[in-house]
């Protein structure tokens, strides 16, 4: 049997479109652009996250998901009657000492907070962070308070998956002025409720952003990413280990959720932090896996600035 020539190009083109789609995860873009990695809630190049993209150009018509990534804690199949509770109850002896100055101030939470007083704590207090859960529904038209309230509660219960969980409940206002407290006093007296505020307690993670560190700000664009690539795999090293030990995978990889600590100029570590979007994975999923799939996934630096939990509550099963 002959074949023409012509046949034989085409046969080649879909072969290789078929291996190039059928990849497992998306290529790495070799165009990588700075931007404003501590604006949150954001996460970079969330496309290639969501959408595999082939070389020829061409949309594949499925998100990819891996197997071994079960699904979000904020489902609302995966969140139990118990994990609604958690903010249900007053943590009186809790106070709130000061706000965190960050350089960029948080999108959507109420604020990451030091304590100043919390006696059902037995251990050394400078060690937690209260952060005061943000209402996403009051910010974006198009969530709404139940998928706002099942974002929080994911967030809690993936940090009691990775043991950084300390207490959540609902807090008075800790910014409110002394007329504002003699107010509260004189509605309770009525009979009325001061508003309350959802927050969890946390562990304090060791070290810092990488914008935070002037060397890093004052380096050049390929200083930085050079940088940025040593985070990367150290942080991809921390995802494999706290996916494969804690069952649960950080979906939220930007630079302003990896906490750095450096010997000298060197990055030696990485500890992860801000679990609101997070997957449950399944038991004996290999670090390997993990590891390869956030290289390949994690986009420290692009152009674009996606919304996150927009994005993770529009693809309510299949984020990924
Ligand atoms: N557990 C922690 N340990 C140490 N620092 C923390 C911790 N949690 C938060 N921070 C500090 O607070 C900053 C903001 O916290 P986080 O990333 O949780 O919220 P966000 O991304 O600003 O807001 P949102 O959750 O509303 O999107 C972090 O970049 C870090 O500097
Ligand atoms: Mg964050």
């Amino acid at each position: 049997m002959r074949f023409s020539p012509s046949f034989c190009l085409a046969l080649v083109v879909c072969l290789i479109s078929t291996f190039v789609v059928g990849a497992p995860y998306p290529a790495q873009p070799t165009n990588e652009v700075v931007t404003n990695e501590n604006s949150v809630p954001v996460v970079v190049n969330q496309t290639s996250e969501l959408w595999e993209k082939s070389q020829l150009g061409r949309r594949a018509s499925k998100p990819i998901q891996p197997s071994w990534i079960l699904g979000r804690f904020s489902d609302s199949k995966i969140l139990t009657e118990e994990d609604r509770k958690v903010f249900s109850s007053e943590l009186k002896d809790l106070k709130l000492d000061s706000r965190l100055n960050l350089a960029d101030p948080a999108l959507n939470n109420g604020g990451i907070w030091t304590v100043k007083e919390y006696k059902t704590y037995h251990g050394d207090i400078s060690d937690l962070l209260v952060k005061i859960m943000p209402d996403y529904s009051t910010k974006h038209s198009d969530i709404n308070h139940e998928q706002s309230d099942n974002l929080n509660f994911g967030e809690v219960k993936a940090l009691k998956h990775v043991g950084d969980f300390v207490a959540a409940g609902l807090i008075k206002d800790p910014e409110r002025s002394v007329t504002d407290r003699l107010k509260d006093k004189a509605k309770s007296l009525k009979g009325d409720k001061p508003h309350m505020y959802p927050v969890v307690v946390m562990k304090k993670k060791q070290g810092n952003t990488l914008s935070s560190f002037g060397f890093y700000r004052s380096a050049n664009r390929n200083g930085q990413v050079m940088l940025a690539r040593e985070v990367k795999k150290l942080t991809c090293t921390e995802v494999a280990r706290v996916a494969v030990a804690k069952r649960a995978l950080h979906g939220d990889r930007n630079l302003g959720n990896a906490l750095v600590t450096f010997n000298g100029i060197r990055p030696i570590s990485v500890q992860l932090i801000d679990w609101g979007i997070a997957f449950l994975v399944s038991e004996g999923t290999k670090f390997d896996d993990v590891f390869q799939y956030c290289m390949k996934t994690t986009k420290f630096f692009n152009n674009k600035s996606v919304d996150v939990r927009r994005a993770v509550v529009a693809e309510t099963s299949n984020p990924y």
